[in-house]
């Protein structure tokens, strides 16, 4: 017999199948048992009768608790009473463990208790739609790049290169020398995209990010596309069109789960390119008549990015940022020295910053001057500058926070639940 998958059993009706999962709820009512079985992809009513399965089983059956592991054949019957208008009349089952003591009950948990927990906590129904939301989005993101012809180019963790400045770094010993993680994939980009046109990289970051707040994680996942001949303007394009390509597959494919959620899917159906488009120096004004005590020249921090994308329904992008504010690779604006050609998008309803992104800087003697105003050892960067003496080119790129998409996406307060494993600077366990 085969083993059914639950969203699959309405495939089955009125055969004999197989369904292997958890017992997430059972309670009896006097000679019949009602079993919630979960199988990672849904929930399942199954009817146990004593008269039909014998008192052996039926016993058995009343040894269930939550989470026990258990396969069940039966029946599938047409019941529109039912949670998915299946459920399945069992005729047989085994029992793989009864689970004692199962921590984590429908009662309320305090958000540490379950993240101690999160090796548990993953199999509730909240957690369980974030992540395949999650899944959704990757995939989104993947598709997008591989429609569109680019090439996915693995990029290194452990590198001699900081990239992000040097205060976020995490440092390990690398036999006789040193290394660090990868606090982007990007530097290897435009290598990459020297050979390939199109690139993108999709992988876990590392940053030593000392402050806790509701956005930040050490290690968090980017995807980063690199394009040579493409100047800043068409890469806000390709950020504007990824954002809404992963918007309207979510939609498409992630309905049942955003419900989970109770996301409001009118939200996330208004996003639509273009999106608005304001200068940092439009941003400083905003903000003094808002009342921020900022100038020009500061970087913003998650109250000024908040107050700025409340403004819009849409994500909004930031462009000519102060160069002294940011990385040394990005190109200065040729009409002003003082401003870089790079773009931050603010996500709405506060979630701040999803995408950085720039033109790269081509000329070797401001990229030298920066590398040595950053403090940063000349040699380590030999490989990078070598892009810029063989068949140097213009190009960009972007960087993309998964987990911060995942955020906005499905509605979250915070950013630990949008990652298996969040890793925090207050842990690092389970
Ligand atoms: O703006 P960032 O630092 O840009 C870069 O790293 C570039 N090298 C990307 C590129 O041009 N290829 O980071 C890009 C994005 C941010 O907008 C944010 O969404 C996410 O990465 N991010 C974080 N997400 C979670 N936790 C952190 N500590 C993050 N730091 C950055
Ligand atoms: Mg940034």
């Amino acid at each position: 017999m085969n083993d059914v998958l639950t969203k699959n059993i309405s495939d089955f009706d009125e055969k004999e199948i197989k369904i292997n999962g958890w017992v997430y709820n059972s309670r009896r009512s006097g000679k019949i048992g009602f079993l919630m079985l979960r199988d990672g992809y849904g929930i399942v009513q199954c009817i146990i009768e004593k008269s039909h399965v014998g008192d052996d089983s039926f016993n058995l059956f009343k040894t269930f608790t939550q989470e026990s592991s258990v396969s069940i054949i039966g029946t599938v019957v047409k019941n529109d009473r039912a949670p998915g208008g299946y459920e399945i009349f069992v005729n047989s089952f085994k029992v793989y463990q009864i689970s004692v003591d199962y921590p984590i009950t429908p009662k309320e948990h305090g958000t540490d208790f379950l993240m101690n927990h999160r090796h548990l906590w993953l199999r509730s129904k909240r957690q369980h739609s974030i992540l395949r939301i999650r899944h959704q989005i990757i995939k989104s993101i993947r598709d997008f790049f591989d429609m569109n012809e680019f090439t996915l180019i693995d990029t290194p963790i452990f590198t001699p290169n900081a990239a992000e400045g040097t205060s976020t770094l995490f440092e390990t010993d690398y036999f006789d020398s040193k290394a660090y993680l990868c606090q982007t994939g990007q530097l290897y980009g435009e290598a990459s995209s020297m050979a390939f046109g199109r690139h993108y990289n999709f992988g876990p970051c590392f940053r030593a990010e000392k402050s806790k707040t509701r956005r930040h994680l050490t290690e968090f996942w980017m995807v980063e596309p690199e394009i040579a001949f493409c100047d800043i303007q068409e890469n806000m394009n390709w950020a504007e069109k990824l954002i809404v390509y992963i918007f309207q597959e979510v939609i498409n494919n992630r309905k049942d789960e955003l419900k989970v959620l109770d996301r409001d899917i009118s939200f996330l159906e208004n996003v639509k390119a273009p999106f608005p488009k304001i200068s940092y120096t439009e941003c400083i004004n905003l903000l003094n008549e808002g009342g921020f005590d900022i100038k020009w020249g500061d970087d913003f921090g998650s109250p000024e990015e908040t107050f700025i994308s409340e403004k819009y329904n849409n994500p909004v992008i930031v462009y000519g940022f102060p160069a002294a504010i940011k990385a040394f690779y990005m190109k200065r604006d040729p009409e002003n020295e003082k401003v870089v050609l790079g773009m931050d998008i603010l996500a709405p309803e506060g979630y701040g910053e999803i995408v950085g992104g720039s033109e790269r800087e081509v000329d070797i003697d401001v990229l030298l001057e920066r590398i040595d105003e950053e403090g940063l050892n000349r040699k380590d960067y030999e490989w990078f500058l070598d892009l810029r003496k063989f068949g140097s080119v213009p190009h960009s790129g972007f960087g993309m926070g998964l987990e911060r998409m995942v955020a906005w996406v499905c509605g979250l307060s915070h950013i630990r639940e949008t990652i298996p494993f969040a890793r925090t600077m207050s842990r690092l366990n389970p």
